[in-house]
């Protein structure tokens, strides 16, 4: 009787993962699936949470549930890390959620409740799983045009004349900063512009914030979505921990739902009956884990050295990539690589070329040429050059 079931279409970055797992081969290099990665090739759990951990071993007194929207000392603490001076606990509703991801499902299910015949605006290219996401809350999605790839920037006249299309009710998703997969990111007019047209045309910007502090620092990477929160009423805001905090198995995220103060108690409600619908009561492992990290001086600053270097890393490999592309390829094709921000840049390339680089040179890149910064080593770049200069 299974057999009805339709084939599960395979994510791409996942299908990357699997083939990079099967390969045989010892001088191959991942460039696919996005998690931080060391010189040694090791995606470490970082000093702090070392700490937090056995903190919590030694106080931890129970581990009951803690309330069906999380603990909210955890949604507290995220929202003054996200949001900084523009979080108002008084218009804030939000839950711990199953990492970035949950959280996305999580404020799409809300969205749904709210108008299902919302369209979700997705910026192309963009995360697979938002898409994804999106269909499984129920909801219909169209693509605007982001990113311009001669140029290696956002495609900003192509964007607004998309989303000029949207309706009142319509929910915006925008990458917060290290857009994922093009690693080009708004600038601060492009904010003031969506918050502006937001608010003339009645839509919920729906920010997806992966990666802060991956970009240029944690303040820098939240300017954006803390200037939407300033000037557009309804604001919806997802951040993960996966990333800088390096918590990704532990499932670690928030969705935070920015309303007027006579619509909270209500959001609330809603966003712990979805969760009581889906998983019951969030995780807590890691939310405690954050929470502890955020509110301790000599944590916290253990963490953002550490993020910091993180970042700093992968912000130098982008400029050696880029170096030594540009010896390889005798141009600068490849020079947009050292001045996008976060994890990842794409190269460009038909599903063909991109097998090539696999098959023929060991470099595990995603479809459409997205790769990992974070995959890079200093030894690994000649490699990765010459293949990119040899196949694109
Ligand atoms: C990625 O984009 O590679 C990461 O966010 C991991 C994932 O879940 O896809």
């Amino acid at each position: 009787m299974f057999k009805v079931l339709p084939a599960p279409a395979a994510d791409p970055i996942l299908k990357v993962m699997t083939l990079f797992r099967e390969d045989p081969r010892s001088a191959k290099v991942d460039l696919g699936l996005g998690v931080y990665k060391d010189p040694d090739g090791k995606t470490p759990v970082m000093r702090a949470v070392k700490s937090a951990e056995q903190r919590l071993v030694t106080v931890q007194e129970s581990k009951s549930y803690t309330t069906l929207s999380g603990d909210p000392a955890f949604r507290q603490a995220m929202a003054g890390l996200v949001l900084g001076e523009a979080a108002d606990p008084a218009r804030l509703a939000g839950s711990t959620s199953t990492g970035g991801t949950g959280g996305v499902k999580l404020g799409l299910d809300l969205m749904h409740m709210v108008n299902p015949d919302a369209t979700v605006w997705i910026s192309a290219p963009t995360w697979p799983n938002h898409m994804a996401l999106t269909k499984a809350a129920g909801l219909n999605w169209k693509p605007y045009r982001y990113y311009d790839a001669e140029t290696g920037a956002v495609a900003r006249a192509a964007m607004w004349a998309d989303l000029q299309e949207a309706r009142q009710g319509d929910v915006v998703i925008l990458h917060g900063c290290c857009h994922n997969p093009t690693g080009a990111d708004l600038n601060a007019d492009d904010w003031a512009e969506v918050a502006a047209f937001c608010n003339a045309r009645g839509l919920i910007p729906f920010v997806d914030f992966a990666y802060q502090g991956f970009g240029d620092g944690l303040d820098a990477d939240a300017a954006g979505v803390r200037l939407l929160a300033t000037r557009v009423e309804r604001v919806i805001v997802v951040a993960s921990a996966s990333k800088n905090f390096g918590l990704y198995r532990e499932r670690t995220g928030v969705c935070l739902v920015q309303c007027p103060e006579d619509e909270r108690a209500l959001v609330q409600g809603t966003l712990e009956t979805l969760n009581r619908q889906t998983i019951s009561f969030p995780p807590d492992h890691g939310a405690r884990v954050v929470t502890e990290i955020l509110g301790d001086t000599q944590m916290r600053t253990e963490w953002e050295d550490e993020l910091t270097a993180m970042r700093d890393r992968m912000n130098g490999l982008r400029r050696s990539l880029a170096r030594a592309l540009r010896d390889a390829c005798g141009s600068d094709r490849f020079g947009f690589l050292a001045d996008q921000r976060g994890m990842f840049s794409v190269l460009g390339g038909t599903d063909a070329q991109i097998t090539r680089l696999r098959e023929d040179f060991g470099v595990y890149v995603v479809g459409g040429g997205r790769l990992n910064m974070a995959g890079l080593t200093e030894e690994s770049i000649p490699q990765v050059a010459r293949a990119i200069a040899a196949v694109l």
